[in-house]
């Protein structure tokens, strides 16, 4: 039997490079040797935007069509929409009365979020009930397959050490060995940073979209940021204190013609034979090569809204399908009626 791996996202729109590279890339890997289930975790969206919830359906939407336009194979992974799994709420409730308070409470990313909430003005800066439940629904999510694996980011590892706590847990008090402790697995590193040189992020404009058209990412290159000391094109140039576009040159460069453009990139820089509006030029085009298998499917998606609803319905009966059978048997440990 294959090993079982769960991720998910928030539905936050239409995603980024970042996104991409980081992690949808390394799930389309993932989904040969494993069972997945990659869940739009909306109930997530909601313990902080309960009252932002008109674009909801649609970022959900974006986010499924993103994934397939990567490469996310829905013959291969279970796509699906988390709440449409209601198994996972249930799953939720019990781990919820054998989670200790102070478990929730040292939670590095929920202290941040809470944080970052209590300096907002308004309504949000609360912290609701369901936020402080975030940690065990997220738990709730992996365990409502009994994952082996959790691909997440370094800020999302002490979840999943919780999830592992919580597994102890529940085996120990219904002496089961039911639930599998679940490992993270770390995604690629290898993070592409904004065109601006900081982390890249929806709210910073400072990304390019999967979705944004080959024109508009080309445009959008021309204005990363290059070696700021250089200030004619046969100036000698510096590739390692340039800050964003050589960066990228490292991500998107490859080896052509037995060339490695990466080299190449760096010995015409450093000699002034190479001019940063060129090389950004350049560089846009590079980004578009590799983008361009993916704006087809893309465009072929959006061309078709039904199919992508199609997926997500398929998708998240075949999760629920799973997802019932682990709860009869949780509630036969937990010996509910
Ligand atoms: N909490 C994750 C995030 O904000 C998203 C998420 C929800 C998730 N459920 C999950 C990740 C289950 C891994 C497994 O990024
Ligand atoms: Fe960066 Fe290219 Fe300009 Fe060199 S030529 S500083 S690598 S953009």
């Amino acid at each position: 039997m294959k090993q079982k791996i769960m991720s998910g996202m928030r539905p936050t729109g239409k995603l980024h490079l970042g996104h991409y590279l980081g992690v949808i890339d390394n799930w389309v890997k993932l989904q040969d040797e494993y069972d997945c289930y990659f869940s739009v975790a909306d109930w997530h969206a909601l313990t902080t935007k309960y009252d932002k919830t008109e674009s909801l359906k649609q970022d959900t939407i974006d986010v499924v069509t993103d994934w397939l336009a990567c490469g996310i194979d829905p013959d291969k992974a279970t796509i699906y929409v988390q709440s449409l799994v209601p198994e996972t709420a249930e799953l939720h409730i019990y781990l919820s009365m054998i989670t200790p308070q102070n478990w929730i409470e040292r939670d590095p990313t929920l202290k941040d979020m809470a944080k970052i909430l209590k300096s907002k003005e308004g309504m949000a800066s609360q912290i609701n009930y369901g936020l402080m439940g975030y940690p065990v629904l997220m738990t709730a999510d992996i365990l409502t397959f009994n994952a082996d694996l959790v691909p997440v980011g370094i800020d999302q590892v002490a979840h999943v050490e919780l999830t592992r706590d919580i597994v102890r847990r529940f085996n120990n008090i219904y002496n089961t060995d039911f639930f599998v402790e679940p490992q993270p697995k770390l995604n690629n590193c290898s993070l592409i940073c904004g065109l601006d040189g900081n982390k890249m992020g929806k709210s910073f404009h400072n990304d390019i979209k999967i979705s944004d058209s080959a024109e508009v990412t080309a445009k959008k290159v021309m204005t990363a940021i290059t070696d700021r000391s250089r200030m004619r094109k046969d100036d000698p140039g510096h590739p390692d204190e340039c800050e964003v576009a050589f960066k990228y040159w490292k991500i998107f460069g490859g080896v052509n013609n037995g060339v490695n453009e990466v080299e190449t990139v760096r010995c015409e820089c450093e000699k002034g034979l190479r001019g940063c509006a060129d090389c950004k030029r350049q560089l846009g085009a590079k980004i578009n090569e590799r983008m361009a298998e993916i704006r087809e499917r893309r465009a072929y998606y959006e061309e078709h809204p039904e199919l992508v609803e199609k997926i997500i319905k398929e998708g998240s009966q075949k999760a629920r399908a799973e997802a019932q059978k682990v709860l009869s048997k949780v509630r036969e440990l937990v010996k509910m009626y």
